[in-house]
């Protein structure tokens, strides 16, 4: 796979170099539970807000219900490429605790256990594409899931397919460059980076 287009300030680890979130996904390999054991036990290992450890993934592989479920509540411009994937997966945030008051991190927690998976996925060669396009009510239904929790995005992941088999929209949007904000739009205070 070959590294998009990025400019940076400063060297950072190739593996967080490599992480993008491509949409031309292989529609013929499969992933199982071993291969992405890895990647969820670095999800595990993220840090949270008291320890609470509010995020929990409902996996889907392609072809069983579960996939159906996560793909049918797509919006389409996510489905036209993600049904492609290995597997989908719901990530979803514990919102309130045993006494019913709310966690109020538990959204960023469930980001950093993501970014986690996301990072030791691209280690084992695979590619993850996170979603925020579909609808999280009708998921939660037909997931069957508590009042306490919610459905907060999802992601594709799998390996990587030929962008070329993608439809020329999309086609157009791989390729175009990766872009940032300034280190000196986002970090301020005791720093002055150019
Ligand atoms: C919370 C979240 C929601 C996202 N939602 C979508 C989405 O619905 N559809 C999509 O194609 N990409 C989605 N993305 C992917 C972003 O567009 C992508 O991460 C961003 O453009 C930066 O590109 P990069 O991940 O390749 O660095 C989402 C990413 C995140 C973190």
């Amino acid at each position: 796979m070959s590294e998009p287009t990025a400019t940076r300030s400063f060297d950072i680890d190739p593996l967080l170099a490599r992480r993008s979130s491509p949409r031309a996904f292989s529609a013929t390999d499969t992933l199982n539970q071993d291969l992405l054991g890895p990647a969820f036990e670095a999800a595990r290992w993220a840090p949270s807000s008291g320890n609470s450890q509010p995020w929990s993934f409902v996996v889907g592989f392609r072809g069983d219900d579960t996939f159906g479920k996560i793909v049918e509540s797509m919006a389409t411009g996510n489905s036209v490429w993600a049904a492609h994937a290995s597997a989908v997966v719901a990530c979803v945030a514990r919102m309130e605790n045993e006494e019913g008051k709310a966690l109020s991190h538990s959204v960023y927690d469930l980001g950093q256990a993501v970014a986690h998976f996301s990072v030791q996925a691209t280690a084992e060669g695979l590619i993850v594409h996170q979603m925020a396009g579909f609808d999280s009510q009708a998921l939660h239904a037909s997931l069957g899931l508590d009042a306490r929790h919610q459905v907060i995005t999802l992601f594709a992941v799998g390996t990587p397919g030929d962008p070329a088999d993608l439809p020329e929209k999309l086609r157009e949007r791989e390729a175009l460059p990766r872009v940032r904000k300034p280190l000196a739009e986002v970090v301020t205070g005791s720093v002055s980076y150019a």
